[in-house]
């Protein structure tokens, strides 16, 4: 989709369509940290930036109490601690259900109980308590006449797939399939319920940086990869990553079943060694992301089911472990400080630019613009559409290479070269600078923006706004 379309349809979709046909967008409430403000405090951050679903890791009675009357819709959780005394004892399940929801509900509006968190990769391995300690909590739901309020589902990592790349090649691993894959999806099913699922394009990118573009990842614009196996093009890898569960459902037949993302997040800082990692990537990824979802629509496989999202997280958490990232998810700091600037609302979307940070690596840190003969705003920038990019000529490598670039580009390459010959608009200024930019971006567009068409031996790089020179500016489809 061009970024036109994309345009467009956001503001048919502002006139056409009320919001309420959109996906949401929710924020994980995670509590690893010695320096948080206080459950109260932070309901009031909720409702100040306009979110109105929350996730929670736990049952803490005085988060709980804190949201009461908040009108927030909650989803707690059962710890994996408890996975093993839900499973064997309904007892237990009771009691949980009856100390944990009914002492808060309706008050405090329990949308969801999240029995375990990626239970599959917990280290206890408590993977054959999951659908038997969901079973108990349900019986116990339905024993108050709740379970009809009340949905349950587990979340469950990506690291479930054998197979998820190309995305209609998903499936799960083998050996989960029969002991818990099946029974949770039945489970869902008869309960109505709905798969969680935590999908992170950041761990993706950040082990395949070299072949993984970071627009690609960050939903800004790039020339998207098309599916081998069923032709669909995708132009985000977490869309990508979401129809890989899809396709690994529907391979065991659940067509039916919906699902929400129940975390997904960029880290604003990390080690040296975790690629992508940063401020300027967090805000891209979670503000396109908001955009994406509050738009509406969904992914290529299942384009009417808009997303629903719970971003990790609202805080950085100061006692997680692991690399520095671990301890950056958040989009606030403790002092409720915003760590970066996105929208979380669609009346937040307007002001956004699509998080158009050039954060990938260019050949000259700080390109010497393109000169002009003299006329108005030689080397200036405008104002660029969402997400736009295009490809200027790096000047600082000599004519030389300028001069080759520019011959492939207008000999074999077929860019359309016929605006800088004498006489038309973009002749002047009459430069080797000005006259490769031109044929340099004209490939780039003509190829789609794809990836390394906006090379010529390392004389181009690509800009996020409209190089203008003299009277002639290179519009996105030059
Ligand atoms: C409660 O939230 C719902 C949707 O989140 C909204 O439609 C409704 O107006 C809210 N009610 C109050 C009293 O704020
Ligand atoms: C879970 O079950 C074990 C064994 O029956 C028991 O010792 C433990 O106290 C139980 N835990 C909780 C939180 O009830
Ligand atoms: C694993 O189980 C032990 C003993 O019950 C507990 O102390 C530990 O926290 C558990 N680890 C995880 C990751 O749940
Ligand atoms: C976890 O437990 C299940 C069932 O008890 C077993 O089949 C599986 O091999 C175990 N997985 C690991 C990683 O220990
Ligand atoms: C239903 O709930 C009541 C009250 O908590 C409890 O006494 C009873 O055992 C429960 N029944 C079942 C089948 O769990
Ligand atoms: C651009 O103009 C500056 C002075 O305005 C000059 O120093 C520089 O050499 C020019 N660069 C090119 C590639 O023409």
């Amino acid at each position: 989709m061009t970024s036109f379309n994309y345009i467009t349809s956001f503001f048919l979709f502002l006139t056409i369509f009320s919001l309420s046909d959109a996906g949401f967008i929710g924020i994980n409430y995670g509590r690893i940290a010695n320096d948080l403000p206080s459950p109260t405090s932070v309901v009031q951050l909720l409702k100040t930036q306009g979110i109105n679903k929350v996730k929670l890791y736990d049952t803490e009675p005085t988060v709980l109490k804190a949201l009461s009357g908040s009108n927030i819709s909650v989803v707690v959780a059962l710890p994996n601690e408890l996975l093993s005394n839900a499973s064997q004892s309904q007892s237990f399940a009771n009691d949980w259900v009856k100390n944990n929801i009914l002492a808060y509900y309706p008050s405090t509006q329990i949308e969801t109980i999240a029995v375990g968190n990626e239970v599959f990769v917990d280290p206890n391995n408590t993977t054959m308590f999951l659908v038997p300690a969901m079973k108990n909590i349900h019986s116990a739901l339905v024993n108050s006449s709740l379970d009809s309020n009340i949905k349950i589902s587990s979340p469950i990592a990506l690291s479930c797939l054998a197979s998820s790349y190309p995305s209609s090649s998903g499936s799960f691993k083998p050996e989960l399939i029969q002991p818990v894959i099946t029974p949770m999806l039945d489970f869902l099913r008869s309960s109505g319920s709905y798969l969680m699922v935590n999908a992170y394009p950041y761990f993706a990118y950040e082990g395949n940086a070299d072949v993984i573009s970071l627009d690609y990842a960050l939903f800004r614009e790039n020339s998207g990869q098309v599916d081998s196996g069923n032709g669909l093009k995708y132009v985000s890898l977490m869309d990508a990553q979401l129809d890989a569960v899809y396709a690994a459902m529907s391979a065991l037949k659940y067509d039916d079943l919906k699902m929400v993302v129940s975390e997904t997040g960029w880290p604003s800082k990390g080690d040296e060694s975790e690629t992508g990692a940063g401020q300027d990537n967090a805000a891209a990824y979670n503000g396109n992301l908001v955009r994406r979802v509050l738009t509406g629509g969904g992914t290529p496989l299942r384009p009417k089911q808009d997303l629903e999202v719970y971003l990790f997280a609202l805080f950085n958490e100061n006692q997680k472990t692991g690399p520095t990232s671990e301890k950056n998810y958040g989009l606030f700091y403790p002092s409720e400080q915003k760590v970066y600037n996105i929208p979380l609302t669609v009346a937040g979307l307007a002001g956004w630019n699509g998080g158009k940070t050039q954060s990938t690596p260019t050949p000259s840190p700080s390109p010497s613009p393109v000169n002009n003969s003299g006329g108005d705003g030689g080397g200036t920038v405008s104002t660029s559409g969402v997400g736009h990019t295009w490809c200027v000529a790096n000047g600082k490598l000599g004519v030389k290479k300028l001069q080759t670039g520019l011959d492939y580009a207008c000999g074999e390459g077929g860019a359309d070269c016929s605006q800088i010959q004498p006489g038309a608009t973009c002749y002047d200024p009459n430069t080797i600078e000005a006259h490769a930019t031109f044929a340099f971006n004209s490939y780039y567009q003509k190829k789609n923006r794809a990836m390394g068409t906006c090379d010529f031996g390392g004389a181009a790089f690509v800009v996020t706004q409209a190089p203008k020179f003299g009277k002639c500016q290179l519009s996105p489809g030059n």
